[in-house]
Formats: C-alpha cells, sequence, structure tokens
C-alpha cells in the first residue's frame, strides 16, 4: 500500500456510534482480527486474547457494564481486547520455539531474550524478585539506564501490547469499508465475570465494529507543530 492510500485510511478512520444491525460478511472478522494478530509485541511475546461478542443475548448483557453504550447492541460485533499478565510464562517458550523453527531468530539471540525476560518479568518466589526489581533496581538507575521493567508495572506494559493490536484491527476494519468505537468506558470486573476472562488478563479496550450510519461527526486533530519535538522537546 502507498503511503498516501494509508494517511487516507489513518485519516479517515472515525470513532463511530451510529451502527447498522447488519451482520459482518462471512469471515470478516476473522481477517480483522488476522490483522491484529500481527501487531508487534515486547520479545514477541503476543499477550493479547480476543474475546468476540456477536450473540445479540451477550451483547444485551455487555451493555450495561459498558455503561450502556449503545454501540455495543448496535454493532454486530464487539471485540474485548483482553492482555495476558503472565504472557512471560504461557506464550514465551511457544513463540520462541516457532521463530526459531522458522529461523526467524537465531539461536544466540533466542538465548538472550529468555535472558532479557527473566529479568524483566520474573517475580520470583513469594514476589521476592518484585520486591528486588521495585527497590533496589531503582537505585541502579543512578549508575546505568533501566528501562521500566514488566515486573512492576505490569499493567502498563500489558495496556501498550494490547493498544497496538487493537489499533491495527480498527484500520484493517476501515479498510474493510467496517466502522469502530474503542471504548475504555466500561467496568472491567463485570466484563470479565460476564465473559469468564480469566483474573490474570487486562482489558484494556473494548471495540465494537459493523456498517456505519451516514453522519458521523468530522473530527479534528491539533496542528501537528503542536506535538511535534525534533531532536528535543
Ligand atoms: C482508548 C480509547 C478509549 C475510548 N473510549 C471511548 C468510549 O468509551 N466511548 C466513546 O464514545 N468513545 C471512546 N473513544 C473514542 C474517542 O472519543 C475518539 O477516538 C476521539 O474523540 C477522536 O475521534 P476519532 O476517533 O473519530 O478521530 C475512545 C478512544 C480511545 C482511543
Amino acid at each position: 500500500m502507498q503511503l498516501d492510500a494509508f494517511l487516507d485510511l489513518a485519516r479517515s478512520r472515525r470513532a463511530v456510534r451510529k451502527f447498522k444491525p447488519d451482520p459482518l460478511p462471512d469471515g470478516v472478522l476473522t481477517r480483522l482480527l488476522e490483522a491484529a494478530r500481527w501487531a508487534p509485541s515486547g520479545y514477541n511475546l503476543q499477550p493479547t486474547h480476543f474475546v468476540t461478542v456477536t450473540d445479540p443475548r451477550t451483547r444485551e448483557r455487555l451493555y450495561r457494564p459498558c455503561m450502556s453504550q449503545g454501540a455495543v447492541v448496535d454493532a454486530p460485533a464487539t471485540v474485548v481486547f483482553a492482555g495476558d499478565r503472565q504472557a512471560h510464562r504461557t506464550r514465551f517458550e511457544r513463540a520462541l520455539r516457532l521463530d526459531l523453527e522458522e529461523s526467524a531468530i537465531p539461536p544466540a539471540y533466542a538465548d538472550d531474550l529468555r535472558r532479557y525476560v527473566k529479568l524483566g518479568f520474573s517475580t520470583g518466589p513469594v514476589g521476592l524478585g518484585w520486591l528486588l526489581r521495585a527497590t533496589v533496581f531503582p537505585l541502579l538507575r543512578w549508575f546505568t539506564p533501566m528501562p521500566s521493567l514488566p515486573a512492576v508495572h505490569r499493567r502498563y506494559w500489558v495496556t501498550k501490547q494490547v493498544m497496538l493490536a487493537a489499533m491495527s484491527f480498527m484500520l484493517a476494519a476501515k479498510a474493510a469499508g467496517l466502522g469502530t468505537l474503542p471504548m475504555e468506558g466500561f467496568d472491567e470486573g463485570r466484563v470479565r465475570r460476564l465473559l469468564g476472562i480469566p483474573r490474570r488478563f487486562e482489558v484494556p479496550v473494548i471495540v465494537a465494529v459493523g456498517f456505519t450510519e451516514a453522519g458521523e461527526a468530522k473530527k479534528t486533530r491539533v496542528p501537528l507543530e503542536e506535538s511535534l519535538h525534533a531532536d528535543r522537546w
């Protein structure tokens, strides 16, 4: 795709609040999720899971936990984006094996990744690793550069990864002629319980998707110059 075409797509994506009840064409939702699945993630840990809600009764039940946002019942599909706080345990070795099988990464790099993931994510026995990372590591920052560690800032880490997948999903939907509404207005605990999402998952965003009614307001952005800091803030 050419840059101009991509810019048109990015500019024309709107947060849609009026959906037609028409169902999504067969297979489209899976293709949008394919776009989401290929979003990058730290250490390629791929923590994002997708709960697709298309059953009308479940959409009705999702309505109140989503702060009575009409999109959840109006749109034919809603995707709950969830991120696994334990992806370093549940996904890492599998993802690494796939990359090694495909020669996507050299074995030496796989060993490096194992070390980094252990350093960054491990909370150790009875949380001692967490304590170390939350107290001693920030002190080390006086002497050497230290990234924020997912072991300590887990919710922040998971949110970053999941939002990239959600953005890919929304742009793909736009490319398919569909509209989306990203939602942060929801009661996470209630949504999790309703859909049976395990407690170790965070739910940073929910996205409704469907064909749109005409008349969505044109949105604006502040000029780039007001947000751009070239070379230095
Ligand atoms: C993370 C996130 C959460 C949002 N949550 C809601 C929401 O709960 N309800 C809603 O109506 N719009 C929500 N929005 C939509 C924003 O209001 C919208 O994206 C913004 O006004 C810019 O408009 P545009 O997306 O049409 O360009 C959310 C957007 C983002 C990125």
